[in-house]
């Protein structure tokens, strides 16, 4: 995608500008992000894909007080849900929210098509929300950048500006909603259908819904946390070290005191461990890795018997396409200028550049013309017996049928 040309999608900016202006620094309204748009799913289909066994799902009730009069503002339910929560509930002031809906509707993971002026690897999933009027998830921030596209109906959003990580929230809930939330006079917007809303991690923000079909749609990005980083990566160098690799002091000074833990022995720790960890071709190899590592891996389905890659080449080339299971990740990085590294759904595999590139670019077909590739029947069969290509999208024709 040219990074000059104005994006509808970015109210007119182009990528360039957004990247540089709002991207992890300012929200940005953009009305009519999509021209007459029309939500890929009803608020009764959302509902079905609840009702799922393996489908990510919440039910945000708002109450000023419990059945016994005690306050009990909110209440969290998570699912699988059935036909009979939904007609319990209230008229107003509840939320529905489903994880990962670009999973199993093959419109809603077009949209991710949208985003490709963002890297990939960054994208999470797609969340989608129900709410009738009233409904909300209460004042918040979320630790990651997210588009939020009204779908259907109005939302009302007010933000509150940049919050500190340690902001107080309400205890004792499963939610963490903002004890304080002081809404800026110009952050203060009602959706339509169509008109997005970007917000960059740490924004405090309020969603209430002002209609009976309000669905929002929202885009999230992932980013591993230092902590999350730190552990990760010292657990993939640490499978591969040595155990002879040791703290080590051949040299050292008599010491005046042997039950000190003095500077020297303290900087030889210090450099044992920074060494080990300033390696960066190791370190793209783990960050390759955990950007791809599929969110609900019980969804990828290894198959039973190993397919024959025969087979595999007869049928791409009678004209069958291969398709990347919904929810798979896949990146590359190049090794030379021939050789790269495919990272797909947490694991890396080294091959051919062009196929590498090829495989993990949504926008190419897998189909008979990868075969001119070096090694692409064998590459093929891996991917397809590993669960992370598969013939057609199964679990969507699945959820349609009891959705
Ligand atoms: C919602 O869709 O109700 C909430 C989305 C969000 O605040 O991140
Ligand atoms: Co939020």
């Amino acid at each position: 995608m040219p990074s000059h040309a104005p994006l509808t999608l970015l109210g007119g900016l182009t990528a360039s500008d957004f990247l540089r202006d709002h991207w992890q620094q300012k929200p940005l309204l953009i009305r009519g992000a999509f021209a007459e748009f029309e939500s890929p799913l009803s608020p009764d289909e959302l509902a079905g894909l609840a009702c799922e066994e393996n489908v990510e799902a919440r039910l945000v009730e708002e109450y000023g007080h419990d059945e016994k009069g005690t306050p009990c503002p909110w209440k969290v339910s998570h699912g699988p849900f059935n036909e009979d929560t939904f007609a319990h509930l209230p008229e107003r002031n509840w939320t529905l929210l489903v994880q990962a809906v670009d999973h199993y509707v093959p419109e809603v993971a077009e949209l991710l098509e949208q985003f490709s002026f963002l890297p990939r690897w960054r994208l999470d999933d797609i969340m989608m929300s129900y709410a009738p009027p009233g409904g909300s998830v209460g004042p918040h921030l979320d630790q990651y950048d997210v588009f939020l596209l009204q779908a259907s109906g109005q939302r009302r959003w007010q933000l509150g500006g940049k919050v500190s990580h340690d902001a107080p929230i309400i205890e004792g809930i499963d939610l963490r909603i903002l004890k304080r939330f002081n809404v800026s006079a110009d952050h203060d917007w009602v959706l339509e259908p169509g008109d997005m809303l970007y917000l960059p991690p740490g924004w405090a923000h309020h969603g209430v819904s002002q209609s009976d079909d309000c669905l929002t749609i929202s885009v999230g990005f992932r980013a591993p946390s230092a902590d999350e980083a730190v552990t990760s990566f010292a657990d993939y160098l640490g499978e591969q070290l040595p155990s002879s690799l040791r703290y080590s002091d051949a040299g050292m000074a008599v010491s005046s005191d042997t039950s000190e833990l003095d500077d020297a022995a303290v900087a030889r720790m210090r450099a044992l461990i920074l060494d080990t960890l300033d390696d960066p071709a190791q370190l793209a190899q783990w960050f390759g890795r955990v950007m791809t590592q599929t969110k609900y891996p019980d969804q990828l389905s290894p198959s039973d018997t190993p397919t024959d890659p025969a087979e595999l080449i007869s049928l791409l080339q009678e004209g069958d396409v291969l398709q990347r299971t919904p929810g798979s990740r896949f990146a590359w990085r190049a090794i030379d200028t021939q050789r790269a590294t495919l990272f797909v759904d947490g694991d890396g595999l080294i091959i051919h550049l062009p196929l590498a590139q090829a495989l993990a670019n949504p926008d190419t077909p897998l189909d008979h013309h990868l075969l001119a590739e070096d090694g692409a029947s064998e590459l093929l069969t891996h991917l397809l017996d590993a669960g992370s290509l598969c013939w057609h999208w199964e679990v969507q024709e699945d959820m349609a049928d009891n959705g």
